[in-house]
């Protein structure tokens, strides 16, 4: 007999989109009988595509009574939302890369997919193509896990690695790779690190198991890195890597933030260069695993996103009740700690007046502030007269740090604060 079809819609035909549509094709369980683009008359490489499938207008897919499953890959918030709400309303199954919407409307549309029967999976939004939401969902659920720790965004993984090699500066660097099509026009959403944010709200909100809101998660990219701080974190043994991370404390509140962080050059993330991205989690019973791979690119997300589907496909049919273990019901929101009540340790690059009592003015500003320094450092007296000075503190409240920074500003003794720029611990 012959195996039933499974019928699906296609919202979006870029690099993913086309990617998924091309490995779809060995699976001939699958039938992909309507796909919505943007722009009709747009040249595809894309053999054997059919024309006459091809749609300017998504809520055809949401709408085809055929569809069983319908695959967004457009992003961002709408009209994302209203064609996944309108598709589970419809009694369909949705595949999806949206990092944003998960983030910001998550929880409603996981709502109204359990209101409806019908699942959600997107192990594509969270670091393309390593498996980790499934890996959390399934394998994985015996575990509490108290941490995660990730390189979550190749762009900026990709101009923090150049900046390494090249001791290049930020804007740079930056160029070639936009250039080079490794970054957008407009990088903004990569490398003020809205993207790894909303990738970091979803995998914080399934490791604890309470939602966390994007509200509060802190964020702060790398345009303020500079090659000096590259340079200088080499040279005391660290790598800077922009950092998502996510713990609880012994409280069971939640610290969420995706920062620059300079990263002990032996721990695994330090090892992660280029547009590669990782994930690391710690738990019990697991312990401590990494897992590493493509963030990103039209067969890697690809591979992703048909996981998901032939996951969803294999069950149709078979029970009034696909994937139990892989359903978000988070009703309890996480309390969130702000960062200014977090402890952390600092590298603090300052440019001071070559003076006598320079460095005693920065381990008083630092003691009145209750700040313990770990290692000061003074090289290269330049030209003008002026020194960089690199401190390392011990573990300190980031009120303090912050109130020690607006101290530094005002003294005498410093022309600027260059940096800024927490530690691993
Ligand atoms: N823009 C992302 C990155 C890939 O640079 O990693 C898509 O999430």
């Amino acid at each position: 007999m012959e195996e039933k079809k499974i019928k699906i819609g296609l919202i979006g035909l870029g690099t993913v989109g086309s990617g998924v549509y091309k490995t779809l094709e060995a699976f001939k369980n699958i039938e992909v009988v309507k796909i919505a683009v943007k722009n009709k008359n747009k040249k595809r490489n894309i053999p054997g595509l059919d024309e006459n499938i091809v749609t300017d207008n998504a809520y055809e897919v949401v709408n085809d009574p055929e569809i069983e499953i319908v695959c967004e890959l457009v992003g961002g918030v709408e009209p994302a939302f209203d064609l996944i709400k309108t598709a589970l309303k419809n009694g369909k199954h949705i595949v999806t890369a949206n990092k944003e919407l998960l983030a910001k409307r998550g929880e409603e549309i996981f709502n109204i997919a359990e209101e409806n029967n019908r699942v959600i999976l997107y192990e594509a939004a969270i670091a393309g193509g390593i498996p980790i939401i499934m890996p959390i969902k399934t394998i994985l659920a015996g575990n509490k896990i108290n941490k995660v720790e990730a390189i979550l965004n190749g762009t900026t993984n990709y101009i923090l690695t150049k900046m390494d090699m090249q001791g290049a500066q930020y804007q740079d660097v930056l160029k070639e790779a936009q250039e080079l099509g490794y970054a957008e026009t407009d990088p903004t959403g990569d490398v003020e690190g809205f993207d790894a944010a909303y990738k970091i709200t979803t995998l914080a909100t399934l490791a604890f198991k309470k939602r966390i809101s994007f509200e509060n998660v802190y964020r702060e990219g790398i345009t303020k890195v500079r090659a000096e701080d590259m340079k200088a974190a080499n040279d005391l043994g660290y790598k800077i890597k922009l950092i998502a991370s996510a713990k609880t404390d012994e409280k069971g509140r939640a610290d969420v933030r995706v920062h620059p962080m300079l990263i002990s050059k032996d721990s695994t993330l330090a090892h992660i260069d280029y547009v590669t991205n990782a994930v690391s989690l710690t738990g019990h019973p697991i312990g401590h695993i990494t897992l590493s791979g493509p963030g990103a690119g039209e067969f890697p997300t690809a591979s992703s996103v048909v996981g998901d589907i032939l996951a969803i496909a294999a069950e149709i049919g078979t029970t009034d009740y696909l994937l139990p273990m892989m359903r978000c019901r988070h009703d309890n929101p996480a309390e969130c700690i702000n960062i200014l009540d977090t402890e952390n340790k600092y590298y603090l690059s300052l440019n001071a007046k070559n003076n006598k009592g320079v460095i005693g003015n920065i381990g008083s500003i630092c003691a009145e502030n209750n700040i313990s320094v770990e290692s000061i450092v003074q090289k290269n007296v330049s030209q003008n007269n002026t020194a960089d000075i690199t401190v390392i503190t011990e573990i300190c409240l980031e009120k303090d740090m912050q109130n020690a920074v607006k101290a530094f500003e005002k003294s005498e003794f410093i022309n600027n604060v260059n940096s800024l720029i927490r530690v691993q611990v």
